[in-house]
């Protein structure tokens, strides 16, 4: 199923509703889903039908007027966020357990509670496992929503609520697997205070271990500096490393029993010959030489090995993309190449969205269009996981 098929019935309850609600809509429905929603009347109370309405394009029905067409036309019932009390209801409600049975609806909850409540969080697992397969509780970290006079609840983010509910609607075909993923920029130091690096942010790689996780694989990270937070994502080891020399050590450590490798890391070609351990001096000089050498190069010496994983490398390029890409799959022994053309807007370094073209070694090419660097990530690992299974008969 794509997402774009999937309808989720969003229950939202609770004063908590009005913010974090209205985010999880909005986030679901960037990430293709259609999203219809049911409110009560505490969370209406802070955000009326016509708004909720407004914003997802379906009319928002007050859940006490829920009736079995809303109930059939959804794949997921997701309560986020819904206050304990309101979450007991249901769970003890034998027409509430019958409606979502009967029309094969799970429950995901992400229950609204207090920081005390938090700690003591009951356990509802056994009544959980009455209701259709795919149902449980998203539950909260250690962020705290701050609601003024209202107080602070404890409360899944918005971004972990939208993790579960992908994993939901996601086949795990990479179910035990491992997978070696190199991501962001290196750091080649020359002194105690200069380097040279460039402008990757890590951005489509932590994307792509995000979307590898969410398939079932377990994720060795080997990452330089990267713009946002890693994923905290059992399934995801974070390595963290600085220069290209130490990114090539980790990842043929970590090489060992690995089934895919994506090297999406945009490591430094060059690196200093000599490190200066002080901080060099202009004294006056109007030049200033710098010998670099070459740094190893990860997938190439992958390329090399007799039993390698399965091997997928990146190609930024600035003309000539096709071209430049196949001979890329070839020069560097790999199985397929995901190339983008810096040059064009959207697409590249720094920036949230990407265009990307995927070469396979046997001439097959997939055009991705403009996407996010998520969906772009998703729809890699899903062509990386068909090739690899293809690969693996031959
Ligand atoms: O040669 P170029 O840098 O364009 O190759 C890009 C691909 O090779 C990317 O997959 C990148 O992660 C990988 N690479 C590497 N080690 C290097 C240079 C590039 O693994 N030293």
């Amino acid at each position: 199923m794509t997402q774009a098929q999937a309808r989720i019935l969003l229950l939202v309850d609770g004063a908590a509703a009005s913010l974090p609600g209205m985010q999880l809509l909005l986030r679901l429905q960037e990430a293709g889903f259609s999203v219809q929603v049911t409110a009560t009347e505490a969370a209406l109370a802070f955000q009326p039908a016509v708004s909720w309405s407004a914003f997802s394009g379906l009319p928002c029905l007050p859940l006490d007027q829920l009736g079995d067409e809303q109930l059939k036309s959804a794949e997921l019932l997701l309560a986020a966020p819904i206050s304990l009390n309101l979450l007991e209801e249901l769970l003890g409600s034998q027409q509430w357990r019958n409606a979502l049975q009967s029309n094969n609806l799970p429950l995901l909850a992400a229950p609204a509670m207090s920081p005390e409540e938090a700690e003591q969080s009951p356990q509802f697992t056994g009544q959980f496992a009455a209701l259709p397969p795919g149902s449980g509780l998203v539950l909260p970290g250690e962020q705290r929503w701050d609601l003024g006079a209202l107080g602070s609840i404890a409360l899944p983010s918005v971004e972990t609520c939208l993790e579960e509910v992908c994993n939901f609607f996601t086949v795990p075909d990479l179910l035990g697997k491992k997978l070696l993923l190199t991501a962001g920029a290196t750091i080649e130091d020359i002194d105690p205070v200069r380097f040279i690096s460039n402008r990757s942010t890590g951005r489509m790689g932590l994307a792509l271990a995000r979307a590898a996780a969410r398939r079932g694989a377990s994720v060795s990270l080997v990452h330089g500096p990267v713009a946002d937070p890693l994923p905290a994502n059992s399934r995801i080891k974070p390595i963290a490393v600085r220069s290209a020399q130490q990114m090539y050590e980790c990842s043929m450590a970590e090489l060992s029993q690995v089934d895919i490798a994506i090297l999406c890391a945009a490591v430094a070609d060059f690196s200093p010959d000599q490190y200066v351990p002080q901080k060099i001096k202009k004294r006056g000089a109007q030049e200033l030489s710098l010998l670099l050498r070459r740094t190893p190069d990860i997938l190439a010496s992958m390329g090399k090995l007799e039993n390698r994983p399965f091997l997928v490398g990146f190609a930024a390029e600035s003309d000539d993309l096709e071209l430049n890409a196949r001979l890329k799959l070839q020069s560097k022994q790999c199985d397929m190449i995901c190339a983008n053309d810096i040059r064009e807007p959207g697409s590249g370094f720094a920036v949230s969205t990407n265009r990307v073209s995927i070469y396979s070694k046997e001439g097959h090419l997939t055009q991705l269009p403009l996407l996010s660097k998520d969906k772009c990530a998703e729809q890699i690992i899903e062509q990386v996981s068909a090739h690899y299974y293809a690969w693996l008969k031959t």
